[in-house]
């Protein structure tokens, strides 16, 4: 567990918290809820793993890259034995919408480009740590334990990402950090057809009646 203070650290880091309808769809699709989740992780590694193979002359980037990577995949098995042992199949789901969102405002040119992708993984981890921290207590005792248990993890992530944006830009980076969590926020905030562990504001889809 964070401590207090961490968790209410990354409570002031983001813009806004998850809106309870959000959480209120979370708990009445938990296998939808978990396969996103699964492919979160593997997201998350994945994302890692590219950064590694793009910015190979830093050092500290590459040691924090490789164990985030390592993390996020055990906990892409914990979801998948989780998944496995209550019958749920591993269907193909499309992304929602938030990672491309945030990735839309990556600037093209370097240093910026490492710096706003850094900033997007920051608010990806602290968004994701909020959510378990939301959904823990009020899922199955295993489920909630789970959550619990990640809740370590991603927001040391989170003070990773940020830390490695700071050092990349090497100036101050707090307007760009402002300007990135107005958009996580509005990502969060508007109408979403499709759930997510991501998404936003649930709304029923045109076509589902
Ligand atoms: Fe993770
Ligand atoms: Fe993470």
């Amino acid at each position: 567990m964070p401590s207090q203070t961490s968790l209410d650290e990354i409570k002031a880091f983001l813009h806004c918290e998850t809106p309870d309808s959000w959480i209120e769809a979370a708990l009445s699709q938990q296998e939808l809820l978990l396969i996103d989740h699964a492919n979160c992780e593997k997201k998350a590694a994945s994302t890692a793993l590219s950064l590694m193979y793009r910015y190979t002359d830093d050092v500290e980037l590459l040691h924090l890259m490789s164990r985030l990577a390592r993390e996020e995949l055990r906990h892409f098995e914990q979801v998948l034995d989780i998944m496995t042992a209550r019958g749920i199949t591993y269907a193909r789901i499309t992304a929602s919408r938030y990672a491309a969102g945030l990735r839309d405002q990556v600037r093209p040119q370097e240093p910026a480009k490492l710096v706003d992708t850094l900033i997007a993984g920051a608010f990806i981890e602290a968004r994701s740590c909020e959510r378990f921290a939301r959904l823990a207590p009020l899922l199955d005792e295993e489920l909630g334990k789970f959550y619990t248990s990640l809740l370590k993890s991603e927001g040391r992530h989170y003070r990773d990402y940020l830390n490695l944006a700071k050092a990349a830009a090497g100036t101050d980076i707090s307007d760009r950090i402002a300007e990135m969590g107005e958009c996580e926020r509005a990502l969060i905030q508007a109408p979403d057809s499709e759930f997510r562990f991501h998404s936003g504001v649930p709304v029923l889809s045109p076509d589902s009646g």
